[in-house]
């Protein structure tokens, strides 16, 4: 019975899901004018919906940063540090995966593999791979964005 609760429920969601996608496709994210009209087309409370989009790591509710910082957490990247990695770009930026800073400059995702495993621990700042990710060598990468404004 719990198994077939959960296919229903699996069922309501997909649309839902789908309708989601659509707006950070068109938007880059979901405004939160957008998920009241989900809300009402669904007929789901607008926290329902957010409850649905705070779930899935890749559903930004905040316009994404100038600058994209994808941190590696595949299995290389993770043996070399990468989860400290995370927790000081955390920190540095005060942002989790998935967020993007206060004065829009960078956004927070964490993948799976960058495909540069031999250069780990590994981040990609839009479309640059920077490996050997040191602490000291993150504040300098960041801050060499930061200068670009
Ligand atoms: S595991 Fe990080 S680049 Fe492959």
């Amino acid at each position: 019975m719990n198994i077939q609760l959960d296919m229903k429920a699996a069922e309501r969601r997909a649309p839902l899901i789908e309708k989601l996608h659509a707006i950070q496709e068109e938007e880059g994210y979901l405004p939160a004018e957008r998920i009241a009209e989900v809300a009402a087309e669904t007929g789901l409370s607008p926290a329902q919906v957010m409850g649905v989009a705070t779930f899935y790591n890749h559903f930004h509710l905040r316009p994404p940063g100038k600058h994209t910082i994808k941190v590696c957490d595949g299995t290389a990247c993770h043996v070399k540090g990468a989860g400290n990695l995370l927790e000081r770009i955390q920190t540095e930026l005060n942002i989790k995966p998935g967020e993007s800073t206060e004065d829009g400059l960078f956004s927070l995702e964490v993948v799976a593999c960058l495909g540069a495993c031999s250069m780990a621990p590994a981040i990609v700042i839009d479309d640059t791979v920077h490996g050997r990710v040191t602490p000291k060598e993150l504040r300098r990468i960041l801050n060499s964005y930061r200068r670009r404004r």
